[in-house]
């Protein structure tokens, strides 16, 4: 039986009070790549929404350019049904107009400085004259990886990369990276040209309300903090399940799968905030210093004895829903052995999690939308109901939801009302108003501008992660050479070899 007892649903106007309203600086955005997917589906949605939200500097402006051919208003057009797309509710003709008169464009050619010196060295400042945006400039890289290198050494060229009595800033999207070595090799390109605080490697996951609340949740409540550890924690499980496939990206998908998608990037960063010491302060080097010594603390994975610690999976299609396999993707080869499922089990070798398996899993084509961490408490260490209660009673365990429905469960017990004496698991929830939240680019970009780079990845997280993913993803795919990758029929739970992973352990995965 499941009874919610709801203590959820805070009203936007009881959360205002631990808002912190701070408009940063005027400044320009300057997005390379604007003509693609992301700068029309996510990065002008988000920027109209601020603004519409009275949350962006006056002095505020876009400038959009690519290789292709257009002019501002064709640029303009664009956007404008990218926002239609995203949000037909929120389009607002007024608003809209007076948005789109900051967004302008112009064609650059990446290889060609005296181009940049067209696009950006001469057109910049005369928008910048005209915005008053004061000469702070942020760049926004939103090409196909591969272009990074040869903008972020233009840019140093024309001396672009830094301006005295402003500054300049350089928004680097994921991928980043493909393994340890090409990723070491743009950090080293980047800040050849760039110092780390003008870099902002983003991880959009850190940037949801539930993600950002692990440290306030954890730290600034004296209820948990002393339970966050292997004396009263069984095992933790981080599951981010999608039940889309690889939708039009097959060409960045054959090349990445699941643990460079999902893993190096958005998996660690969860499994880092959950498992960090108290930082000394609430600030961004503090923070990602902590976040480091747990990468520091994972242990190796065994690379000659792979199945006690991966399990990957490839989906197969089902003819009852009518959805493709992975192989019969349009771009994926026929043979492919790129894996659209993992599950790792990771052990932390510190002093507070020693013994505790924390237990990921990602995957696409999986029967429920849903990205968690769950804490798994240990049972409690006597059964005093035993004789009055048959059955075994639910150790407690914490939810902290980061999509779809951002919020945190407690599931406790509880006594059943009424003359019987039985147990039952009871649910106290906690969800975020969607009318109070920032969407994830809306709360990175914000962030960038105000120059705070808590939810931004730093040089050593990038580098540790890949150090510890590169040795088994080239395991991996030296082993799926010889066939290892399990398939799963697209809609359900993953690959059985997944639940056998726990079941070893006596565990079992959270239903999705
Ligand atoms: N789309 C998303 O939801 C999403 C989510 C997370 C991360 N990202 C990352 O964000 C970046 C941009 O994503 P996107 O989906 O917008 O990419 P995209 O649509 O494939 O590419 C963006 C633009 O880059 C230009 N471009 C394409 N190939 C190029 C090449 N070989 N050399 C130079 N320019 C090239 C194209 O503009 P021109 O031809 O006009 O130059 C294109 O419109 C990628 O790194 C992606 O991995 C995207």
């Amino acid at each position: 039986m499941d009874m919610n007892s709801r203590l959820e649903n805070i009203s936007a106007e009881q959360m205002a009070p631990v808002c912190r309203i701070v408009i940063p600086k005027s400044c320009c955005l300057v997005i390379f790549g604007a003509s693609g997917d992301l700068t029309r589906r996510k990065l002008i949605p988000a920027i109209y929404r601020l603004f519409r939200q009275r949350l962006l500097p006056r002095g505020f402006f876009v400038l959009g350019v690519a290789r292709s051919e257009m002019d501002s208003d064709r640029f303009r057009a664009l956007m404008s049904e990218g926002l239609r797309e995203a949000f037909p509710e929120e389009c607002d003709e007024t608003c809209w107009r007076d948005f789109s008169s900051r967004l302008h464009y112009r064609a650059i050619n990446y290889h060609d400085a005296a181009s940049y010196r067209t696009a950006l060295g001469e057109v910049l400042p005369t928008l910048e004259k005209a915005a008053d945006s004061g000469g702070n400039r942020i760049f926004y890289l939103a090409t196909p990886p591969g272009v990074y290198g040869d903008i972020i050494g233009t840019l140093h060229q024309s001396g672009l990369a830094s301006q005295a009595n402003s500054h300049v800033k350089l928004v680097v999207e994921k991928p980043f990276g493909h393994d340890l070595a090409s990723s070491r090799e743009l950090n080293a390109t980047l800040l050849d040209a760039f110092r780390e605080s003008q870099v902002y490697r983003i991880d959009h996951y850190l940037a949801k309300e539930t993600v950002q609340n692990i440290l306030m949740f954890r730290f600034a409540n004296s209820l948990f903090e002393p339970l966050w550890n292997r004396r009263y924690i069984d095992h933790v499980q981080i599951t981010a399940a999608e039940t889309i496939g690889i939708e039009r990206r097959a060409g960045y998908y054959e090349q990445a799968g699941v643990l460079r998608d999902m893993f190096q990037n958005h998996m660690f960063q969860l499994l880092s905030l959950t498992a960090l010491e108290p930082p000394s302060l609430f600030s961004a080097d503090r923070v990602r210093d902590e976040k480091a010594k747990v990468l520091h603390s994972i242990r190796p994975f065994p690379l000659e004895r792979l199945e006690e610690c991966v399990v990957t999976g490839q989906y197969a299609g089902s003819a009852a829903a009518g959805i493709k396999g992975y192989q019969d993707e349009s771009g994926v080869a026929v043979d492919s052995g790129v894996p659209t499922y993992a599950a790792l089990k990771v052990w932390i070798d510190n002093w507070r999690w020693n013994g505790v398996p924390f237990y990921l899993r990602s995957g696409k084509r999986l029967k429920r939308r849903t990205t968690e961490i769950a804490i798994h408490f240990r049972p409690v260490p006597h059964m005093m109901f035993s004789q009055t209660m048959g059955g075994r009673i639910e150790a407690n365990t914490l939810i902290l939801r980061v999509q779809p429905d951002e919020g945190i469960h407690l599931e406790i017990q509880a006594k059943n009302p009424g003359s019987r004496m039985c147990l039952m698991p009871v649910s106290l929830d906690f969800l975020y108003p969607r009318e109070v939240s920032l969407s994830a680019y809306e709360r990175v970009l914000l962030d960038c501008m105000e120059g705070d780079q808590m939810l931004f990845v730093r040089e050593d997280g990038v580098d540790l992660s890949w150090s510890l993913l590169t040795p088994l993803i080239q395991a991996l795919e030296d082993r799926a050479a010889s066939g290892v990758l399990f398939p799963y029929e697209a809609g359900s739970d993953g690959p059985a070899a997944a639940a056998a992973l726990l079941e070893r352990d006596g565990r079992c995965w959270r239903p999705l």
